[in-house]
């Protein structure tokens, strides 16, 4: 079993819209300690969204294998990866992709409904993760009645609510001014430091960017460049020994 929380190894996507043939992945390889808060960079069509949907299991490879957590998901049937999804991975969308008609509070609660968590631990739980967010008083707001970082706040304490292994959050500041993509992040290194939970960001932010570990930049649906920054100095795309 790897110490991996996901790990990609020769990965290509290729999607076909008529007679065009689009390569959006061509060979991805890398690996995600726990613990870890990467960036993954990248202008518009280089393969972000691709990438994190294959990583997550919402989408299959066309080549090479992804793991979460060490399990395979090639060959898993789909019930056994709809679990293992909402019990080990939080998804952060850039359109926040709450369901419009329930509250704040429901909309967290939702997974553990799925889960079939007893209500009175439900509660506890909710309570506790919009708290944390910044929401304490908002349980009763439905999605329109908020603004944007605070849906994506709702979102990140929907993501948390399974205490995942890791959270895939795609483009999560895309929407938002540059003040509340900073709250967004400062938020998410809080419970990165506070819980040593890791986060995969996707951005073509430089703001964003500069504020992780470990920054991987896609380029054509490769990877360009992986290196830790920070004050960390490792370069992460050279191997230890090479
Ligand atoms: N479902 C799809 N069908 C056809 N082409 C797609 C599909 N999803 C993505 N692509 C193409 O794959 C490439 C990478 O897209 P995407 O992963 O969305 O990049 P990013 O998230 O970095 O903007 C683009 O050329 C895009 O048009
Ligand atoms: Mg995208």
């Amino acid at each position: 079993m790897s110490d991996f929380v996901v790990e990609a190894k020769g990965v290509t996507r290729t999607f076909m819209t008529g007679d065009v043939k689009v390569r959006a992945l061509r060979g991805v390889d890398m690996a995600v300690e726990r613990g870890d808060f990467v960036a993954v960079a990248g202008p518009s069509g280089s393969g972000k969204t691709t990438l994190f949907n294959l990583l997550g299991g919402l989408d299959d490879p066309t080549d090479g294998e992804v793991f979460v957590n060490g399990e395979p998901l090639a060959g898993m049937n789909p019930r056994r990866r709809s679990r293992l999804r909402l019990d080990k991975i939080g998804f952060v969308f850039q359109a926040y992709n709450l369901i419009p008609v329930l509250t704040a509070y429901e909309n967290v609660e939702y997974p553990l409904i799925l889960k079939k968590v007893p209500a009175a631990q439900r509660l506890k739980r909710v309570q506790e993760l919009l708290d944390a967010v910044g929401l304490g008083g908002m349980l009763k707001r439905r999605p329109n009645q908020m603004s944007g970082g605070q849906q994506q706040r709702v979102a990140i304490a929907r993501a948390l609510v399974c205490d995942p292994v890791m959270v895939l959050a795609d483009e999560p500041t895309a929407n938002v001014d540059s003040e509340t993509g900073e709250a967004l992040l400062d938020l998410m290194r809080k419970l990165n430091a506070e819980k040593n939970l890791t986060f995969l960001f996707s951005t073509h932010d430089p703001m964003v960017m500069a504020a992780a570990r470990r920054l991987i930049r896609l380029k054509d649906g490769l990877i360009d460049t992986d290196v830790r920054q920070n004050g960390e100095g490792v370069d992460a795309s050279v191997p230890a020994g090479a």
